[in-house]
């Protein structure tokens, strides 16, 4: 099982470069099943059902979410009709949504589910440890493999996570901060880890939001609202390979696409960096 995991898809922006993109990347890394975190792809707050399914549509198989899942209030009474899209499994328990999923690609049956952290997370959640003993007590019987999105702003609580599932998870993929890390790899007993995939969205920003905006707010220290920025799109995302009959991972992946540019010629050529103006449809 070839599995495409797509980082935090932010805005517009973001899914613009996967409508682009997404069906050419599926087959020419001949993908079986893609995972998504969606968790800012409403303006980059939130998700609305209406956007869920236009990401179904694009080709996403399944969609996770973080600390943004109930930026959008109309998601609420949403939620539940929504088949392949699961909720924190770790929110308090009178939350709607789905704690975990399973889509079957190609008869590979993928249990698929996310977590919050406790550190810095303006969301209420319960132990994410404690959660996913339960979830993969729930999952162990009904499927081949077991994925889980860690939203963690801290690399502490996420490694620890991935120590505490290794042998029991095929994957644990962090996302939350925006930024993909450099540490992908395999643990001993065959889960495949990366502390985060990064971002799917503009990335002439700060995290997706205007740069100048963030930039004065470092500056003098006074609230702003942070407007969603545009332009030099980029894919953040990981593949991971799944082995059927152990469950476990033989190997991982991570890519941006568009590469970022690394020398000051490639920089030059790439998109403009001026400040776009915001032109998400769903108001922050
Ligand atoms: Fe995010
Ligand atoms: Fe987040």
């Amino acid at each position: 099982m070839r599995l495409l995991f797509i980082g935090d898809i932010v805005g517009r922006p973001g899914r613009r470069v996967l409508a682009e993109n997404l069906g050419k990347i599926k087959d020419s890394l001949k993908v079986n099943a893609v995972v998504a975190n969606a968790e800012n792809v409403a303006g980059g707050n939130g998700i609305t059902k209406n956007i869920a399914e236009t990401l179904f549509k694009y080709g996403i198989d399944a969609i996770t979410l973080g600390d943004h899942t109930w930026d959008q209030r109309c998601f609420e009474s949403e939620i539940d009709s929504i088949e392949n899209l699961c909720r924190p499994a770790n929110l308090p328990g009178k939350n709607p949504g789905k704690e975990y999923v399973i889509i079957e690609k190609d008869g590979f049956k993928l249990g698929i589910f996310s977590l919050l952290g406790q550190t810095l997370m303006k969301l209420k959640a319960n132990c994410p440890y404690e959660a996913a003993d339960r979830i993969i007590d729930a999952l162990k019987d009904k499927c081949d493999a077991v994925f889980l999105d860690f939203h963690a702003e801290t690399t502490s609580e996420k490694v620890s996570m991935a120590w505490h599932l290794d042998g029991r998870a095929a994957v644990v993929a962090g996302t939350h901060t925006h930024i993909p890390t450099a540490d992908a790899r395999i643990f001993p007993q065959g889960l495949a880890y990366i502390t985060d995939v990064g971002m799917t969205g503009p990335w002439n920003s700060c995290l997706g939001r205007k740069w100048d905006v963030i930039l004065q707010k470092f500056l003098d220290g006074r609230p702003r609202s942070f407007v969603m920025a545009e332009g030099d799109e980029r894919i953040c995302a990981c593949i991971f390979d799944i082995d059927k009959a152990s469950g476990r991972s033989l190997e991982i992946s991570p890519f941006v696409y568009p590469p970022f540019p690394r020398t000051k010629s490639e920089a030059e050529a790439n998109a403009p960096c001026e400040n776009i103006g915001n032109s998400d449809e769903v108001s922050q």
